[in-house]
């Protein structure tokens, strides 16, 4: 664990920190700059989602102001972490945007590709890495998304890899099991192995909930090494926040 907790901490960049007047906001512009990423790319985009109450108001906010602003066909959907729960159950990440995006919008099955909380945790986080190896591009032989999505958890967690559980992130496999602190409910989440290896990450972050952690993290206070959204860095690529003000009110 000591290995882990002494990490480089030093950002390669330094992550864009961009502050909205409250979570509205920032779901419009957020989804103008998925929208823009998105346009950049002429072929195929690969975008891995999260689940939370703030990317469910960007979900909404495409579907609503964004039907025709873009070729959705180009867009192949995955998840940096899921519930280990059928995909109709309330608790289920792919459940929520299906609801909020995919049905809205029409978005072809084919490129959905959901990890499947109903199967064997074990047998689907295997399962689950083959399928991101075969459709998402590679860089240093893992897949590299264009664009990956990440909420924070009050604990600092992201995904789903919980303070407690911080070797995960660094497994060396590209999905493995987790379980939720309290709950102890079972969830798949991708590592830092996939996550750290995209073009763009971007951290929605909204509510004076998460103002100590945001602070911690990004003013590296404290022991931000023991949460795991503190080791969220591309090795070569960019990391965004998007956060409201009251999720930003501790920044120094
Ligand atoms: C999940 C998410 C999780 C979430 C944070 C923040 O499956 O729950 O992946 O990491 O992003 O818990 O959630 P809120 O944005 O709802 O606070």
């Amino acid at each position: 664990m000591a290995d882990i907790v002494n990490f480089k901490t030093d950002f390669v960049m330094e992550p864009m920190i961009n502050v909205f007047e409250n979570k509205q906001q920032l779901a419009k512009r957020f989804a103008d700059f998925f929208i823009e990423l998105a346009q950049q790319k002429d072929d195929d985009f690969f975008v891995c989602l999260s689940g939370g109450s703030t990317p469910k108001l960007f979900f909404q906010e495409l579907a609503s102001k964004h039907p025709e602003t873009l070729n959705w066909n180009k867009i192949n959907f995955f998840w940096g972490d899921e519930r280990c729960v059928p995909p109709d159950d309330e608790q289920s990440n792919y459940g929520m945007t299906n609801e909020n995006l995919f049905l809205p919008l029409k978005i072809k099955q084919e490129k959905i590709h959901r990890i499947r909380g109903e199967e064997s945790p074990v047998r689907e986080s295997s399962r689950y890495a083959e399928e991101l190896m075969h459709y998402v591009p590679k860089n240093f032989g893992f897949p590299r998304f264009d664009l990956v999505i990440l909420g924070l958890g009050q604990d600092g967690h992201t995904a789903s890899i919980f303070p407690d559980q911080l070797h995960l992130l660094i497994s060396g496999r590209l999905c493995e099991v987790a379980t939720h602190p309290e709950s102890g409910e079972k969830r798949i989440t991708l590592t830092a192995t996939v996550l750290n290896n995209a073009e763009n990450i971007a951290f929605l972050t909204t509510g004076k909930s998460k103002a100590k952690k945001v602070s911690e993290i990004l003013n590296q206070k404290k022991d931000f090494q023991h949460y795991p959204a503190s080791h969220i860095r591309p090795i070569d690529g960019a990391l965004q926040w998007f956060i409201d003000k009251e999720a930003a009110k501790q920044i120094e």
